[in-house]
Parts: structure tokens; C-alpha cells; sequence
């Protein structure tokens, strides 16, 4: 079954005086259980493309589907509901809240989807241990390392078990043995079923993921199969 489907996305931004066009007809399905990746250059629009998939911004025209509900016309307070029901976030930079440890960063999720104390520190307890931090569940964001905070990042976005995990550079700001544990868990998780959709401009870990999208100036590539998975026509 396809959790995504994006049919004909266009988006424009107000650039001076004249829109300008910076997606362009994407169309886009993403089976459950796939591991995506997209890679294109600085300003061809992955990050836009990438805002859309989570909800957090709207197309021009175009449609998007997720999970097999159209997104439509819907209020924020219920794109926000998706949000934090469906998807998952990593980002560059982590985004942790620095004067939380990360145990209450990880459980954060869980208390705006209403889920009881004890059991969001369970839950953020057992997302901390699948990514190794079980040693390091009260440390703030500054007391650990770039991979160990997008680790904790990973946690975050996993405790709500999502339907799709969105991930916009999720190695951009690490060295490349961190980025390399980084990639060693989103495999796991692909492994275990998770769908995950991943942007990236370094080829090395585009190759992580199972099929490689291309953006350029806003136009998106057919996908191309690696990791030895069977080619598609
Ligand atoms: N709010 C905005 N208003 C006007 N133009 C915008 C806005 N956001 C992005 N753009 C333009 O849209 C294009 C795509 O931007 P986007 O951030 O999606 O690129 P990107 O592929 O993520 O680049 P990078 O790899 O540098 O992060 C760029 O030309 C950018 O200038
Ligand atoms: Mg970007």
C-alpha cells in the first residue's frame, strides 16, 4: 500500500515581484516499508519538497495524499494532528530543546499526543535504548555529542511510532563516523518495516537507502534502485 502520493505538486514563492516556480509538477508514490532517498543541489527545492511531505507547508497546486487520506483543505490544528501521528522528523541540526535531557525531549511528542507521564517515560525510555542512549537518558543536548543528539533526534521521532520518518540531512552536520551510525540505525529501522524518506547532497549515503530520487531546479527524477535491490523499468 502507498503511505505517499504526491500527484502534480507544484509550489511558488514570491521572489520580488514575479512567483517563481521552484517545484514543478513532482508526482511522487512511496510504498509502505520503502527507504528513499532524494538528492539534488543547494536551492533545487528538496527543502520545500520535503515541507510539504511533513505538513508543515502547502503546495501551490497539486495534490498529496497520505496514508491514504487526501490533505486537503484541512485545518492546521489537523495537519498538526498528522504531523505528530504520522510522520517523524529528523533534521540537520537536531532540534533539540537544550534545557530539556533527552529522555524529555524524546517523551515531548507523546505529551502533545496526550499519552499519560508514566507512560511516555517508558516509551521514551525503550526509543532511547534502541538507539544505545540508555546510558545517557539525563543528559542535555550540550552534554552530548553531534551523532548521540541526532540519536536522541531518531528517539524523538520514532517514539510515536509514525507511518513514514522524514529526514532532511540527517548526517549534514556530522563527521562521518557518526553519520555511519546514523545510517546503521536508519537500516535497522527500514529493516524492521519503517518507510523512510531521506535528503541528502553526499552520494555515499544516498547509497544507504534502497532507491535514489534526483531534484533539479524543482523537477523530480525517476528513481533509480541501488543496494542490490532489483532494478524497475
Ligand atoms: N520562503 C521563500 N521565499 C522565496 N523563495 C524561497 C523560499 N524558500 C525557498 N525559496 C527558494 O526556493 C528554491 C528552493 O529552496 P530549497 O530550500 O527547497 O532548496 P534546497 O534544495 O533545500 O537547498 P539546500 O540544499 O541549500 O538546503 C531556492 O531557489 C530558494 O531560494
Ligand atoms: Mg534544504
Amino acid at each position: 500500500m502507498a503511505i505517499l502520493k504526491l500527484f502534480d505538486i507544484c509550489k511558488d514563492y514570491q521572489q520580488g515581484k514575479e512567483p517563481v516556480r521552484v517545484l514543478k509538477n513532482v508526482n511522487l508514490t512511496v510504498e509502505e516499508g520503502e527507504y528513499l532517498a532524494i538528492m539534488g543541489p543547494s536551492g533545487s527545492g528538496k527543502t520545500t519538497l520535503m515541507n510539504i511531505i511533513g505538513c508543515l507547508d502547502v503546495p501551490t497546486s497539486g495534490s498529496y495524499e497520505l496514508d491514504g487520506r487526501d490533505l486537503k483543505d484541512l485545518s492546521d490544528d489537523e495537519l498538526a494532528d498528522i504531523r505528530n501521528q504520522k510522520l517523524g522528523f529528523v533534521f540537520q541540526n537536531f532540534h533539540l530543546l537544550p534545557k530539556m535531557t533527552a529522555l524529555d525531549n524524546v517523551a515531548l511528542p507523546l505529551l502533545y499526543g496526550g499519552v499519560g507521564q508514566k507512560e511516555r517515560r517508558e516509551r521514551a525510555a525503550e526509543a532511547l535504548k534502541s538507539v544505545g542512549l540508555e546510558e545517557r537518558m539525563d543528559f542535555l543536548p550540550n552534554q552530548l555529542s553531534g551523532g548521540q543528539c541526532q540519536r536522541v533526534a531518531i528517539a524523538r521521532a520514532m517514539v510515536g511510532k509514525p507511518k513514514l520518518l522524514l529526514a532532511d540531512e540527517p548526517t549534514g552536520a556530522l563527521d562521518t563516523k557518526a553519520g555511519n551510525q546514523i545510517m546503521e540505525i536508519f537500516r535497522a529501522l527500514s529493516n524492521e518495516g519503517m518507510t523512510i524518506l531521506m535528503i541528502t547532497h553526499e552520494p555515499a549515503i544516498a547509497a544507504c537507502a534502497d532507491k535514489i530520487y534526483h531534484i533539479l531546479d524543482g523537477e523530480l527524477r525517476t528513481g533509480e534502485t541501488v543496494g542490490g535491490k532489483s532494478h524497475e523499468a
